[in-house]
């Protein structure tokens, strides 16, 4: 790790402003999925088994500067308690005298939660005053927003050029399991991009091209990919204007040597609905009036074929209509396949919303190398876009330097 992180900082008896990304799912007042809450818990540890006063601040949802009592911060600080054995208060404001008075107050050891930063328009706005007014509960800064490194806000940037910053474990471990991907991963290599649109992902998809030796194309997007081939989607998502994209990916994987796997037979459906009609049928002979919902029984055979030896595999977004039970056998499917592989010693990479949803739900997350908490700045980095939340956390020195 070229930057410098919460291992070496003593934080004994400092105040530790730790940004974390608790952007979690609510559903009436309770956290619906806390694997944010408990991957910084870590970093949370650590500072507290070191003695230091820990302020945590973190966004969620996005409410553009107003203050939304359904968005407020309370059921992620009763959560994030339960999961640490004791009271995680929760202030009324990120700013203001109560909340500065609760930070003088902090004992060694105690932990804080600011209330919401989005309630501030200035956070977004990366805003100096309002970085510095966070910057002034504190002797150090820590990121552990892995998830929300991809965005420059004062809470991210503003406040480390302000105080000393560090990274904390998530980061670092985030940062590691995904770097590794583009820099050396064991061979093969392969990714399994998959979601909706190809718009959302065609510089992950050109970025990788340079890195894999297998690129599997599924989901929405691949209907695309499909009318590039020239065959007819019917009614399915696809996106025409990306079409000459689609080509020329194909093209330049064909140049580089990289196989790409594509289906060759899919499921169909009237609707996309539950309880719709469907059958599954070659890619070829999709009937135009039908939507294609998810990958074909020889489609999951050749992903799996392809994939036999992998040493590594990236896998990001759902290779169907994975919200709809019927359709959601090709992503099921994968997920266990992939669960197989990290068992026979693979390294197994989960970047993304639904696909980290597919494993969960089948009990499957311990089973992988690594699940990211981040959506979009995981894409971005494997797009090879630097972190603006990362690039301006403190530069290790080099020991020869020293
Ligand atoms: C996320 O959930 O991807 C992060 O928390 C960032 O949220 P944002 O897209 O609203 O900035």
């Amino acid at each position: 790790m070229d930057k410098l992180t919460v291992q070496d900082l003593d934080a004994a008896g400092k105040r530790v402003f730790v940004r974390v990304d608790f952007n979690v799912p609510l559903q009436d007042g309770k956290v619906t999925d806390d694997s944010r809450i408990r991957a910084a818990l870590p970093t949370i540890r650590h500072l507290q088994a070191q003695g230091a006063r820990i302020i945590l601040a973190s966004h969620l949802g996005r409410p553009d500067g107003k203050v939304s009592d359904s968005l407020r911060l309370r059921p992620v600080g009763e959560r994030l308690g339960q999961l640490m054995g004791r009271t995680v208060p929760v202030t009324g404001d990120a700013l203001g005298a109560g909340t500065q008075d609760a930070v003088r107050r902090l004992r060694n050891g105690e932990v804080l939660l600011l209330e919401n930063l989005r309630f501030h328009v200035e956070e977004e706005k990366n805003d100096p005053e309002f970085a510095k007014a966070l910057a002034s509960y504190a002797d150090v800064y820590v990121n552990d927003a892995f998830g929300t490194a991809h965005r420059a806000h004062a809470s991210t940037v503003g406040i480390a050029k302000v105080l000393p910053a560090y990274a904390g474990f998530l980061m670092e471990k985030e940062l590691a399991n995904l770097g590794k991907l583009l820099e050396n991963p064991e061979r093969p290599f392969a990714a399994i991009i998959g979601g909706a649109k190809v718009s959302d992902k065609i510089k992950v998809l050109k970025h990788l091209l340079d890195k894999v030796d297998v690129m599997v194309i599924g989901g929405g997007m691949a209907n695309t990919f499909l009318l590039a081939q020239g065959k007819p989607v019917g009614k399915s998502l696809a996106e025409p204007d990306q079409v000459e994209d689609a080509r020329a990916i194909l093209a330049a994987a064909e140049e580089k040597g990289v196989t790409v796997v594509l289906p060759v037979d899919v499921v169909v459906a009237k609707e996309v609905t539950r309880g719709t009609e469907y059958k599954t049928i070659s890619a070829d002979k999709v009937p135009a009036s039908w939507h294609i919902v998810d990958l074909g029984k020889q489609s999951l055979a050749n992903i799996e074929a392809a994939l036999a030896d992998v040493r590594t595999v990236l896998w990001n977004g759902p290779l169907g209509v994975f919200e709809i039970p019927s359709f959601a056998h090709g992503t099921k499917a994968i997920a266990r396949f992939l669960a197989d592989r990290a068992d026979a010693g693979a390294a197994v990479v989960i970047g993304g919303g639904d696909s980290v949803a597919a494993i969960t739900q089948q009990g499957l997350a311990d089973r992988m190398t690594h699940i990211s908490t981040g959506g979009g700045a995981s894409l971005e980095f494997l797009e090879g876009r630097e972190l603006p939340g990362v690039t301006v956390l403190q530069d290790r020195v080099p020991e020869a330097v020293k």
